[in-house]
Protein backbone atom coordinates (compact mmCIF):
# COMPACT_ATOMS: atom_id res chain seq x y z
CA UNK A 1 0.00 0.00 0.00
CA UNK A 2 1.62 3.52 -1.29
CA UNK A 3 1.62 6.13 1.92
CA UNK A 4 -1.19 8.22 0.51
CA UNK A 5 -3.31 5.32 0.68
CA UNK A 6 -2.37 4.20 3.56
CA UNK A 7 -3.20 7.91 5.15
CA UNK A 8 -6.46 7.35 3.97
CA UNK A 9 -7.29 4.19 5.39
CA UNK A 10 -5.45 4.18 8.39
CA UNK A 11 -6.20 7.46 9.64
CA UNK A 12 -9.42 7.86 11.68
CA UNK A 13 -12.93 8.81 9.86
CA UNK A 14 -13.11 11.87 12.78
CA UNK A 15 -9.51 13.56 12.35
CA UNK A 16 -9.82 13.29 8.88
CA UNK A 17 -12.99 15.22 8.81
CA UNK A 18 -11.45 17.51 11.48
CA UNK A 19 -8.24 17.99 9.33
CA UNK A 20 -9.92 18.73 6.63
CA UNK A 21 -12.09 21.40 7.90
CA UNK A 22 -9.37 23.45 9.18
CA UNK A 23 -7.57 22.94 6.04
CA UNK A 24 -11.22 24.44 4.15
CA UNK A 25 -11.11 27.20 7.19
CA UNK A 26 -7.79 28.39 6.21
CA UNK A 27 -8.96 27.95 2.07
CA UNK A 28 -11.97 30.23 3.19
CA UNK A 29 -10.25 33.13 5.17
CA UNK A 30 -7.71 33.34 1.91
CA UNK A 31 -9.90 33.62 -0.57
CA UNK A 32 -12.04 36.23 1.64
CA UNK A 33 -9.16 38.18 1.99
CA UNK A 34 -8.76 37.86 -1.83
CA UNK A 35 -12.00 38.48 -2.27
CA UNK A 36 -11.83 35.19 -4.82
CA UNK A 37 -14.81 33.69 -3.03
CA UNK A 38 -16.93 31.90 -5.71
CA UNK A 39 -20.58 33.81 -5.60
CA UNK A 40 -23.77 31.17 -4.64
CA UNK A 41 -21.43 28.45 -3.84
CA UNK A 42 -21.13 27.33 -0.15
CA UNK A 43 -17.73 28.22 1.68
CA UNK A 44 -15.54 25.64 1.30
CA UNK A 45 -15.14 24.63 5.05
CA UNK A 46 -18.57 23.41 5.05
CA UNK A 47 -17.93 20.86 1.85
CA UNK A 48 -18.83 17.46 3.36
CA UNK A 49 -19.03 15.22 0.32
CA UNK A 50 -15.48 15.11 -1.08
CA UNK A 51 -13.21 16.22 -3.67
CA UNK A 52 -12.05 19.68 -3.34
CA UNK A 53 -13.29 20.19 -6.91
CA UNK A 54 -16.87 20.85 -5.51
CA UNK A 55 -17.66 23.24 -8.68
CA UNK A 56 -16.04 21.35 -11.46
CA UNK A 57 -17.49 18.20 -10.45
CA UNK A 58 -21.53 19.85 -10.57
CA UNK A 59 -21.00 21.14 -14.19
CA UNK A 60 -19.50 17.93 -15.14
CA UNK A 61 -22.66 15.77 -13.92
CA UNK A 62 -25.08 18.48 -15.21
CA UNK A 63 -23.52 18.22 -18.35
CA UNK A 64 -23.54 14.07 -18.41
CA UNK A 65 -26.73 14.55 -17.53
CA UNK A 66 -27.69 16.38 -20.55
CA UNK A 67 -25.60 14.63 -23.45
CA UNK A 68 -25.76 11.01 -21.90
CA UNK A 69 -29.49 11.17 -19.52
CA UNK A 70 -31.43 13.38 -22.51
CA UNK A 71 -32.42 16.28 -19.44
CA UNK A 72 -34.62 18.43 -20.33
CA UNK A 73 -35.28 21.68 -18.71
CA UNK A 74 -38.83 21.07 -18.17
CA UNK A 75 -38.23 17.88 -16.55
CA UNK A 76 -39.12 17.03 -12.70
CA UNK A 77 -36.12 15.67 -11.08
CA UNK A 78 -35.18 14.02 -7.69
CA UNK A 79 -31.78 14.11 -6.40
CA UNK A 80 -31.41 11.33 -3.84
CA UNK A 81 -28.76 12.21 -1.14
CA UNK A 82 -28.56 16.34 -2.28
CA UNK A 83 -25.53 17.03 0.06
CA UNK A 84 -24.78 20.58 0.15
CA UNK A 85 -26.52 21.69 -3.33
CA UNK A 86 -22.86 20.75 -5.71
CA UNK A 87 -25.11 19.44 -8.85
CA UNK A 88 -28.22 21.24 -7.62
CA UNK A 89 -26.28 24.70 -8.10
CA UNK A 90 -25.39 24.20 -11.41
CA UNK A 91 -28.74 22.61 -12.56
CA UNK A 92 -30.57 25.82 -11.45
CA UNK A 93 -29.37 26.97 -15.13
CA UNK A 94 -30.68 24.03 -16.21
CA UNK A 95 -33.79 23.17 -15.40
CA UNK A 96 -35.54 26.63 -16.19
CA UNK A 97 -39.26 25.15 -16.51
CA UNK A 98 -39.05 22.21 -14.49
CA UNK A 99 -38.70 21.39 -10.26
CA UNK A 100 -35.82 19.83 -8.62
CA UNK A 101 -36.58 18.13 -5.29
CA UNK A 102 -33.65 16.70 -3.06
CA UNK A 103 -32.98 15.24 0.11
CA UNK A 104 -30.51 14.39 2.52
CA UNK A 105 -29.43 12.81 5.94
CA UNK A 106 -27.12 15.95 6.27
CA UNK A 107 -29.22 18.80 8.28
CA UNK A 108 -26.75 21.59 7.45
CA UNK A 109 -26.32 20.65 4.06
CA UNK A 110 -30.00 20.69 3.42
CA UNK A 111 -30.63 24.07 5.61
CA UNK A 112 -27.30 25.67 3.31
CA UNK A 113 -29.76 24.33 0.22
CA UNK A 114 -32.83 26.04 1.63
CA UNK A 115 -31.72 29.41 2.28
CA UNK A 116 -29.18 29.88 -0.45
CA UNK A 117 -30.56 28.11 -3.24
CA UNK A 118 -34.76 27.64 -2.79
CA UNK A 119 -34.54 31.58 -1.81
CA UNK A 120 -33.63 32.63 -5.08
CA UNK A 121 -34.79 29.32 -7.22
CA UNK A 122 -38.88 28.68 -5.81
CA UNK A 123 -38.83 25.49 -8.13
CA UNK A 124 -35.92 23.92 -6.36
CA UNK A 125 -37.40 22.14 -2.57
CA UNK A 126 -34.84 20.39 -0.18
CA UNK A 127 -35.82 18.06 2.92
CA UNK A 128 -33.77 16.96 5.83
CA UNK A 129 -34.61 13.27 6.80
CA UNK A 130 -33.04 11.95 10.19
CA UNK A 131 -31.54 8.82 8.69
CA UNK A 132 -28.56 6.61 10.23
CA UNK A 133 -25.56 6.29 8.58
CA UNK A 134 -22.62 5.20 10.04
CA UNK A 135 -20.26 7.59 8.50
CA UNK A 136 -22.39 10.98 7.64
CA UNK A 137 -25.23 10.78 10.40
CA UNK A 138 -24.21 8.68 13.42
CA UNK A 139 -27.25 10.07 15.30
CA UNK A 140 -30.08 9.18 12.64
CA UNK A 141 -33.27 8.01 14.11
CA UNK A 142 -34.32 6.27 11.21
CA UNK A 143 -33.35 3.50 9.53
CA UNK A 144 -32.91 3.43 5.98
CA UNK A 145 -34.23 -0.23 5.06
CA UNK A 146 -37.54 1.58 5.85
CA UNK A 147 -37.65 4.62 4.60
CA UNK A 148 -40.29 5.52 2.64
CA UNK A 149 -39.42 8.90 0.25
CA UNK A 150 -41.61 11.62 1.09
CA UNK A 151 -43.26 12.05 -2.65
CA UNK A 152 -46.04 10.79 -4.52
CA UNK A 153 -45.91 7.87 -7.01
CA UNK A 154 -44.86 8.58 -10.90
CA UNK A 155 -43.77 12.10 -9.81
CA UNK A 156 -40.68 12.06 -11.45
CA UNK A 157 -39.12 12.12 -15.14
CA UNK A 158 -35.49 11.54 -13.96
CA UNK A 159 -34.33 10.43 -10.82
CA UNK A 160 -30.40 10.74 -9.55
CA UNK A 161 -27.75 9.82 -6.68
CA UNK A 162 -24.37 11.21 -7.86
CA UNK A 163 -22.19 9.20 -4.96
CA UNK A 164 -24.93 8.40 -3.00
CA UNK A 165 -25.02 4.02 -3.33
CA UNK A 166 -20.94 4.34 -2.55
CA UNK A 167 -21.88 5.13 1.46
CA UNK A 168 -24.81 3.06 1.71
CA UNK A 169 -25.37 -0.92 2.54
CA UNK A 170 -26.98 -3.55 0.17
CA UNK A 171 -30.37 -3.92 2.08
CA UNK A 172 -30.63 0.07 1.89
CA UNK A 173 -30.28 0.39 -1.50
CA UNK A 174 -32.77 -2.34 -2.37
CA UNK A 175 -35.51 -0.17 -0.57
CA UNK A 176 -33.98 2.76 -2.28
CA UNK A 177 -34.15 1.22 -5.82
CA UNK A 178 -38.02 0.14 -4.97
CA UNK A 179 -39.10 3.59 -3.83
CA UNK A 180 -36.62 4.85 -7.21
CA UNK A 181 -39.66 2.40 -9.21
CA UNK A 182 -42.22 3.55 -7.05
CA UNK A 183 -41.81 7.57 -7.53
CA UNK A 184 -39.98 7.29 -11.08
CA UNK A 185 -42.44 7.83 -14.11
CA UNK A 186 -43.18 4.62 -16.42
CA UNK A 187 -40.26 5.07 -19.11
CA UNK A 188 -38.58 7.70 -16.68
CA UNK A 189 -34.33 8.36 -16.38
CA UNK A 190 -32.35 7.11 -13.72
CA UNK A 191 -28.88 8.17 -13.23
CA UNK A 192 -27.05 6.56 -10.54
CA UNK A 193 -23.30 5.85 -9.81
CA UNK A 194 -21.35 3.51 -8.17
CA UNK A 195 -17.95 1.59 -7.72
CA UNK A 196 -19.15 -1.38 -9.81
CA UNK A 197 -16.84 -4.36 -9.57
CA UNK A 198 -16.78 -6.01 -12.64
CA UNK A 199 -13.40 -8.47 -13.67
CA UNK A 200 -11.21 -5.23 -14.38
CA UNK A 201 -12.43 -3.30 -11.52
CA UNK A 202 -11.29 -6.81 -9.60
CA UNK A 203 -8.10 -7.24 -11.09
CA UNK A 204 -6.89 -3.48 -10.62
CA UNK A 205 -8.32 -4.08 -6.32
CA UNK A 206 -6.17 -7.51 -6.38
CA UNK A 207 -3.14 -6.14 -7.78
CA UNK A 208 -3.45 -2.81 -5.51
CA UNK A 209 -3.30 -0.29 -8.47
CA UNK A 210 -6.95 0.39 -8.15
CA UNK A 211 -7.97 4.45 -5.96
CA UNK A 212 -10.38 2.17 -3.72
CA UNK A 213 -9.02 -0.62 -1.65
CA UNK A 214 -12.48 -2.73 -1.95
CA UNK A 215 -10.88 -5.57 0.42
CA UNK A 216 -13.08 -6.10 3.38
CA UNK A 217 -16.38 -8.38 2.46
CA UNK A 218 -19.87 -7.48 3.57
CA UNK A 219 -22.25 -10.07 4.47
CA UNK A 220 -23.26 -12.43 1.27
CA UNK A 221 -20.06 -11.02 -0.83
CA UNK A 222 -21.58 -8.51 -3.29
CA UNK A 223 -20.31 -5.81 -1.54
CA UNK A 224 -16.39 -4.51 -0.56
CA UNK A 225 -15.49 -2.00 1.22
CA UNK A 226 -11.95 0.02 2.12
CA UNK A 227 -12.20 1.39 5.80
CA UNK A 228 -12.48 -2.13 7.57
CA UNK A 229 -14.93 -0.29 10.71
CA UNK A 230 -16.71 2.27 8.20
CA UNK A 231 -18.41 0.38 5.49
CA UNK A 232 -20.26 3.00 4.36
CA UNK A 233 -16.90 5.35 4.02
CA UNK A 234 -16.34 3.69 0.49
CA UNK A 235 -18.64 0.51 -0.72
CA UNK A 236 -18.59 -0.72 -4.05
CA UNK A 237 -20.84 -3.49 -5.29
CA UNK A 238 -20.33 -6.60 -7.77
CA UNK A 239 -21.49 -5.32 -11.05
CA UNK A 240 -23.71 -8.24 -12.08
CA UNK A 241 -25.65 -8.05 -8.31
CA UNK A 242 -25.97 -3.97 -9.50
CA UNK A 243 -27.73 -5.43 -12.72
CA UNK A 244 -29.96 -7.93 -10.90
CA UNK A 245 -30.98 -4.97 -8.47
CA UNK A 246 -32.09 -2.85 -11.30
CA UNK A 247 -33.67 -5.68 -13.01
CA UNK A 248 -35.59 -6.84 -9.94
CA UNK A 249 -37.20 -2.94 -9.75
CA UNK A 250 -37.97 -2.64 -13.67
CA UNK A 251 -34.98 -0.18 -13.79
CA UNK A 252 -32.83 -1.79 -16.39
CA UNK A 253 -34.46 -0.55 -19.47
CA UNK A 254 -31.74 0.25 -21.86
CA UNK A 255 -29.17 0.24 -19.63
CA UNK A 256 -25.57 1.99 -20.41
CA UNK A 257 -22.73 1.29 -17.92
CA UNK A 258 -20.11 4.33 -18.12
CA UNK A 259 -17.24 2.92 -15.72
CA UNK A 260 -15.18 5.46 -14.17
CA UNK A 261 -11.32 5.86 -13.09
CA UNK A 262 -11.72 4.77 -9.77
CA UNK A 263 -10.53 1.50 -10.31
CA UNK A 264 -7.79 2.73 -12.36
CA UNK A 265 -9.24 1.34 -16.07
CA UNK A 266 -7.50 2.69 -19.10
CA UNK A 267 -10.93 4.54 -20.20
CA UNK A 268 -12.95 6.33 -18.28
CA UNK A 269 -15.95 8.83 -18.11
CA UNK A 270 -16.25 10.06 -14.35
CA UNK A 271 -14.74 8.89 -11.65
CA UNK A 272 -17.45 6.03 -10.38
CA UNK A 273 -19.48 4.29 -12.91
CA UNK A 274 -22.33 5.56 -14.13
CA UNK A 275 -25.59 3.41 -15.07
CA UNK A 276 -28.10 5.29 -16.82
CA UNK A 277 -31.46 3.63 -17.29
CA UNK A 278 -34.97 3.93 -17.88
CA UNK A 279 -37.91 2.64 -16.06
CA UNK A 280 -40.02 -0.10 -17.34
CA UNK A 281 -43.41 1.42 -18.84
C1 LIG B 1 -20.28 11.99 -1.28
S1 LIG B 1 -21.71 12.81 -0.74
C2 LIG B 1 -22.47 13.21 -2.30
C3 LIG B 1 -23.48 14.31 -2.17
C4 LIG B 1 -24.16 14.72 -3.48
N1 LIG B 1 -24.89 13.65 -4.07
C5 LIG B 1 -23.12 15.25 -4.45
O1 LIG B 1 -22.85 14.59 -5.48
O2 LIG B 1 -22.56 16.30 -4.17
C6 LIG B 1 -22.74 11.50 -0.15
C7 LIG B 1 -24.09 12.01 0.34
O3 LIG B 1 -24.96 10.91 0.59
C8 LIG B 1 -25.76 11.27 1.70
N2 LIG B 1 -26.38 10.05 2.21
C9 LIG B 1 -25.80 9.00 2.84
N3 LIG B 1 -26.72 8.07 3.16
C10 LIG B 1 -27.93 8.54 2.69
C11 LIG B 1 -29.26 8.05 2.70
N4 LIG B 1 -29.57 6.88 3.26
N5 LIG B 1 -30.21 8.79 2.12
C12 LIG B 1 -29.93 9.98 1.54
N6 LIG B 1 -28.68 10.50 1.51
C13 LIG B 1 -27.70 9.79 2.07
C14 LIG B 1 -24.77 11.94 2.62
O4 LIG B 1 -25.37 12.70 3.64
C15 LIG B 1 -23.98 12.80 1.64
O5 LIG B 1 -24.56 14.05 1.46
Amino acid sequence: MNLKKKVKYITPVWVKKCLKYCFYLLQDIANRIKGTNLKGYPPKRLNFVGSNEFKKVGDEFVKHFKELGNLKSSDTVLDIGCGIGRIAIPLTKHLTDGELYGFDIDKRGIEWCKKNISKKFPNFHFNYADIFNKYYNKKGQIDADKFNFPYDNNKFDFIFATSVFTHMLPEQIDQYLSEIKRVLKPGGKCFLTWFSIDDEAQKNISNNSSNCDLIYPYEGNVAFYSHKNVPEAEIGYKEPWIIEQLKKYDLSESLKIHHGSWSNREESTSYQDIFISNKKY
